[in-house]
């Protein structure tokens, strides 16, 4: 995979946060993942009624990139709505190792990390 460009990634992270639906937590969330073809694909949050019900913003950005054809994430940037860097929570973190490429990095707040390195002995697909 060639060098990410994390600045347009953000850009896309932050469009999406912009269309979050949040009126419960108030707390918008904006997702965009580099697939290893070059595509981006984004999401955010959808709360509910049923606060339990809420789809994060990776889960809607998930269902785009299966939408769209599928594929694996490269490189993933989440924001809040301040357009500050997100950790995706522990539920994401597992719908991202799912399409997770080869070496996939994240932004995070402390600089970029692998896949590995925030979601470490990972439950997937190869123990199925
Ligand atoms: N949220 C996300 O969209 N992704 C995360 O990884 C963390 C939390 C959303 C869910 C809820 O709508 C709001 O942030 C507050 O928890």
């Amino acid at each position: 995979m060639a060098e990410v460009d994390w600045e347009l990634l953000a850009r896309h992270a932050q469009d999406a946060m912009g269309r979050a639906y949040a009126p419960y937590s108030s707390f918008p969330v904006g997702a965009a993942a580099l697939l290893d073809d070059g595509r981006i694909v984004s999401g955010c949050n959808v709360e509910n009624a049923s606060y339990g019900l809420t789809l994060c913003a990776e889960c809607t950005m998930v269902g785009a990139l299966q939408m769209g054809g599928g594929g694996k994430i490269a490189a993933f940037y989440c924001v809040d709505g301040a357009g500050a860097v997100l950790m995706p929570c522990g539920r994401c973190r597992q719908l991202l190792y799912e399409f997770r490429a080869p070496g996939m990095v994240l932004m995070t707040s402390h600089g970029v990390r692998t896949m590995d390195e925030v979601l470490p002995d990972a439950f997937g697909p190869e123990h199925l």
